[in-house]
């Protein structure tokens, strides 16, 4: 009756439901931890993926999920700190004027968007249109992907809304 054969499936299938049951729980406790922090603090913290929860208290009162608004964030941006923020984009874009695997970004606040002659845009960015105002910019940096679908900067975005305001306020002074 039990041959070998039959001792390895039934020893596979035990050691299966045993992996299994180690990585629910492990997915569980991740969920669980990351949305404990989020509720405790009521603002974003340093993970690398946000969690959605629709029904969540507003622990902030007016902040929604995006964070506050754009002018109560810009009015207080620090130049610079967002000279620091900016190391973030420096493997792709230069400030000096030439371009690299992005557009050069020295006066881009206010540019015309996918503007640069020369620079090959990708057709999303392209045809998007309208001017990188501080505001759209911010609302860019969020979620690049999200904002500009199609867009080939491959950038998960700055979830912070200061580092945002803060980079951008320094972008604003580099002409
Ligand atoms: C991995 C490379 C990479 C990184 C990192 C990156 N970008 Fe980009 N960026 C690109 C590319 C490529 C494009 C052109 C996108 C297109 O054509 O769809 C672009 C386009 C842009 C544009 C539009 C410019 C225009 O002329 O219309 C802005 C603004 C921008 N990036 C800002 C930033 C900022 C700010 C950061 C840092 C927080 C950043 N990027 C990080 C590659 C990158």
């Amino acid at each position: 009756m039990f041959n070998t054969m039959t001792l390895t499936k039934a020893a596979g299938a035990l050691i299966g439901a045993l992996l299994f049951l180690l990585l629910a729980n492990w997915a569980a406790g991740a969920l669980y931890l990351g949305g404990e922090s989020e509720v405790a603090e009521g603002e974003e913290s340093e993970q690398a993926y946000a969690i959605e929860v629709p029904d969540a208290p507003a622990a902030g009162g007016e902040a929604a999920a995006s964070g506050p608004d754009f002018a109560t964030v810009f009015a207080a941006a620090d130049a610079a700190a967002g000279e620091k923020v900016f190391g973030k984009c420096k493997a792709c874009h230069k400030i000096d004027g030439g371009d690299a695997t992005g557009p050069h970004l020295n006066g881009v606040v206010g540019r015309q968007v996918g503007s640069i002659a020369g620079f090959a845009y990708s057709d999303a960015m392209k045809n998007h249109g309208g001017d990188w105002t501080p505001e759209a910019l911010y609302n860019f940096l969020l979620a690049p992907k999200k904002e500009v679908p199609g867009t080939k900067m491959t950038f998960a975005g700055l979830p912070k809304p200061e580092d945002r305001a803060n980079l951008i306020a320094w972008l604003e002074t580099q002409k």
